[in-house]
């Protein structure tokens, strides 16, 4: 057998931290390494994997339109992106009438701040502290977290950042220059903090008045991750862009931004080659629909209770704090994560971090309550091990 990990040392351009193993195979809440080694993935290829790694639905769908049609420039119409958009719309927030599709969180991102500025003619925007919406430059400017950003400066201009859940610090920096406010409802990377309702409903209020739009970056918390298909729907919310990726086509690149009639489309000005390819449509038909028949949003809910009940009932004394919405989990830890996640590693857990000090679980939706308790047992002991 060739050593994996080393090729990859050798010939993968050094950007990602690694865990040292090769993860080969995946089915619903499970992986394996090269070495036969099961893992439960409380990863999930970082949120997406939310009807499990390798569904049988989307399996097929694949296959059915890889032998009808892989690939298909957005300047002509296709069938399979068609009834794609028409499903997407269709669970969307009711204002919601239009998806412009691309290939991942990033881009959606980008689209949305392109779409934004088109809209408005205004140039700046207004995004979360410890808020994350990307890697590229578009992106990166709104997303807070200064290491990732200092290397790579000058960064987009206009884009300013403020406390998370504190609605006087942004209405402060909302001015006539304003195109957008740009927030996730759970802020996921930067540590699982959940946005509350009062302070999205003087957000959305105060973006009315002044003319801004209201940008949702459910990228992470789209597609039932947090007990409903979207988190704005627990706050009853109604973005005017809402950027999705990630468990949007049951594991295949795809990413979309959601718009009222409130953006205007910059027809000719914006636009990607892959975006919209009928192979991740057909893959995101499946994935919705799987969603939709298995009250996918009921089991995250469901599920994600069970698990921080179990957590709870064995509270080690270096966990400051439990949050969680559905199935988008974070223990605050009064110390650093990572030596937790590489021993869970060790007793078959894979989990991740967000931020320094929270340990993050994104389990498959459709992770089993065994698994689970597997999983919040291993827990418990990496925990307590280390007090
Ligand atoms: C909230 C949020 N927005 C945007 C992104 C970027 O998505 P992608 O990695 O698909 O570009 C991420 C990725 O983790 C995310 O969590």
């Amino acid at each position: 057998m060739k050593d994996f990990k080393n090729l990859e040392k050798i010939y993968e351009f050094d950007v990602y931290p690694k865990r040292d193993m090769v993860l080969v195979r995946g089915k619903n809440a499970k992986v394996w390494d090269s070495n036969g080694k099961e893992y439960i993935d409380c990863v999930a290829g970082h949120g997406v994997a939310n009807i499990g790694h390798c569904n049988d639905r989307v399996i097929e769908a694949i296959e059915k339109q890889a032998r009808q049609l892989i690939s298909c420039t957005g300047t002509f119409y296709n069938d399979t992106r068609a009834l794609l958009l028409e499903k997407l719309i269709g669970i969307a927030p009711k204002n919601l009438k239009r998806a412009f599709l691309c290939n991942s969180g990033a881009e959606s991102i980008e689209a949305a701040i392109k779409f934004a500025r088109f809209t408005t003619r205004r140039k700046e925007f207004v995004c979360g502290m410890r808020g994350f919406h990307g890697r590229t430059m578009g992106a990166l400017s709104a997303t807070f977290t200064p290491e990732y950003r200092k290397d790579f400066e000058p960064i987009v201009a206009g884009f300013h950042y403020v406390p998370f859940n504190n609605f006087g610090k942004l209405a402060e920096n909302v001015n006539d220059n304003t195109a957008g406010v740009i927030l996730e409802p759970v802020q996921g990377e930067g540590g699982v903090n959940i946005g509350n309702r009062e302070y999205f409903t003087e957000v959305r209020r105060l973006c009315e008045e002044r003319k801004v739009l209201l940008i949702l970056d459910e990228v992470q918390t789209g597609f039932c991750r947090t007990g409903k298909m979207f988190a704005c729907n627990h706050f009853d919310l109604e973005p005017d862009i809402m950027c999705v990726a990630k468990g949007i086509a049951g594991g295949l690149p795809m990413g979309a931004v959601l718009c009222s009639d409130k953006v205007q489309a910059p027809v000719g000005k914006h636009g990607s080659t892959f975006g919209g390819n009928p192979l991740s449509c057909a893959a995101a038909i499946a994935a919705i629909d799987y969603m939709l028949e298995n009250r996918l949003e009921e089991q995250a809910s469901e599920k994600g209770d069970y698990f921080v009940g179990k957590l709870k009932s064995s509270l080690p004394a270096n966990v400051r704090e439990i949050r969680h919405l559905g199935l988008m989990v974070g223990i605050e830890l009064k110390e650093k994560s990572t030596p937790h996640i590489l021993k869970l590693i060790e007793k078959g857990v894979l989990t991740l971090p967000a931020g320094p000090t929270v340990l993050r679980f994104l389990p498959p939706l459709t992770i089993s309550h065994e698994e689970l308790d597997f999983v919040a047992e291993k827990t418990a002991q990496v925990l307590t091990a280390n007090n």
